[in-house]
């Protein structure tokens, strides 16, 4: 449908008259045109500072992909003066700025001038009868729509120059591993494509029926931590809690339910909700995170789920379904040895095992471990423990490590079932840091290695975050290195 702009520019240059000054016509006439153009105030900048210069008005790319040249400079004149004496002006600004496009303007004639090389051109000389009979060519010319897309494609042409760059780079060091660490995403992508084909996803819930010992922190950075290796990762949040959902920035009630989208408890009870009908994809930088959110009302739908047809294999069967598309699925599950709990644990085909190196959690260690060994005995394909991880770990306290690292070895010990289960080397033990526990926050809802684009955090914080990160990278390096065999 073409909108007809007619009336309400005639009714915007009714604004003005000959004897209008300067500020009428960038009030009156330039503001209300960029409106019309599709801009927000927030998009140009009034009065701009370039050098020693004041601009009227720059359109600006947005701050993501400054610093690119600005899309439009505006210059406004009062409507006696005459253009052609200013043309100067505007080209200064242009070559200044390297602005794509300039408009000087009284109000009541309009140059449109192109920048090629730093020699800008007038395009387009009109007056307020072509501006409005052209209009709809210039909106295509100068809407916010034009202006992002060509900023998208200015940036996908430096993205190019800059790999180029980099693989000279990487040739003049004859060091191919260059490359690869600076475009994460290269990588990610080469082993996608190459482990689509070759591999099925493994699905491993992150499981201790002791309550806070870090099952959810640890699953939300892990995840991360996975996908910047270059891992495909689904989410699953079948915790009533949904800590792991508003931990990622996921309103249950306000993202999900009020928008009318499904959660975990459709995926459940409805024989036809797939799980495409539930995965919220959310990106942060490069990392990219599939999810199946959760919902408050799983704490009340345990009825429900026992009327629900061969229920405790609902979620095995509908993930399956899917295995190719990711390389893990994790899945976060509640503090119990409830119905949901069977049911992850018979989706999965691995557990890992969190915990705290503190008396409560260490003890509870031996139960989680029985109930693997009972759900791994009650099936065909088997429930492998990967190894113990640690989170929240107090690194002042050495003599309480060695007695708990001890505790752990002596209750592994105890069955031939678990005798080759591992606690995972120090390396890949989460520090207890408060900035772990802010950044799954619901107000922030990111996973921690986002923590350096967050303006509100001090450097000491970002630099606790990096710490903290690093450790989840080593804990996801350690699980690549323990599951890669077994997947392949
Ligand atoms: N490394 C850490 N440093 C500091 N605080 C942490 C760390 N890891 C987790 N926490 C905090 O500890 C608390 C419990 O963590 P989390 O929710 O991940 O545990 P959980 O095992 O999933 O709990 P639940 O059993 O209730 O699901 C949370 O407040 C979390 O923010
Ligand atoms: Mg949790």
């Amino acid at each position: 449908m073409t909108v007809d702009y007619s009336s309400s520019l005639q009714s915007i240059f009714s604004a003005i008259a000959l004897h209008s000054n300067e500020s009428d016509v960038e009030k009156k006439v330039i503001a209300p045109i960029l409106q019309l153009f599709g801009y927000d105030s927030c998009d140009w900048e009034a009065q701009a500072i370039v050098g020693k210069s004041k601009l009227d008005f720059l359109v600006l790319p947005p701050s993501s992909v400054i610093p690119y040249a600005p899309y439009l400079v505006i210059e406004a004149k009062a409507p006696n003066k005459n253009l052609n004496r200013n043309v100067w002006q505007i080209n200064d600004y242009m070559r200044k700025t390297a602005a794509f496009l300039g408009l000087l303007t009284n109000g009541y004639e309009f140059c449109i001038l192109y920048n090629y090389e730093q020699k800008p051109k007038v395009i387009l000389d009109y007056t307020q009868d072509d501006f409005i009979k052209n209009f709809s060519l210039l909106n295509k010319l100068l809407c916010k729509q034009t202006c992002l897309s060509i900023y998208k494609s200015s940036y996908q042409n430096e993205l190019n120059f800059r790999s180029k760059f980099l693989e000279k780079i990487s040739k003049l060091f004859n060091d191919k591993d260059i490359e690869k660490q600076v475009i994460n995403a290269t990588a990610k992508n080469e082993s996608s494509t190459q482990e689509k084909k070759e591999q099925q996803a493994m699905i491993i819930t992150i499981f201790n029926n002791k309550g806070g010992v870090g099952k959810t922190t640890t699953t939300i950075n892990l995840a991360a931590a996975l996908n910047k290796l270059g891992k495909r990762i689904l989410l699953v949040d079948i915790d009533a809690q949904a800590n792991l959902t508003t931990g990622l920035g996921i309103d249950p009630l306000e993202d999900i339910e009020e928008q009318g989208k499904k959660d975990i408890t459709h995926l459940l009870t409805n024989p036809r909700v797939q799980l495409e009908d539930v995965v919220i994809r959310k990106q942060w930088d490069d990392v990219e995170l599939d999810i199946v959110p959760s919902h408050i009302r799983l704490s009340y739908m345990d009825n429900e789920l026992s009327n629900t047809l061969d229920i405790d294999r609902v979620l095995d069967k509908k993930l399956k379904k899917h295995l190719g598309q990711y390389n893990y699925v994790l899945i976060d599950p509640p503090p119990s040895f409830g119905k949901v709990n069977t049911i992850a644990l018979m989706a999965s085909s691995a557990v890992f095992i969190p915990t705290q190196l503190t008396p409560y959690p260490v003890r509870a260690l031996e139960y989680v471990m029985n109930r693997a060994i009972a759900v791994d005995q009650s099936r065909d394909e088997g429930l492998q423990i990967l190894g113990v991880a640690v989170s929240m770990y107090d690194r002042a306290s050495r003599k309480n490590t060695t007695n708990m690292t001890q505790k752990i070895s002596e209750i592994i010990a105890k069955k031939p079932e678990t005798k080759d289960v591992k606690l995972f080397p120090p390396n890949t033990w989460i520090p207890r840091l408060t900035i772990v526990a802010n950044a799954a926050d619901d107000s922030k809802g990111y996973p921690l290695c986002y923590a350096e684009f967050d303006k509100t955090l001090k450097a000491n914080e970002k630099e606790a975050a990096q710490d903290a990160f690093n450790c989840y990278m080593e804990l996801a390096k350690h699980l690549i290195s323990i599951t890669t065999t077994k997947m392949e």
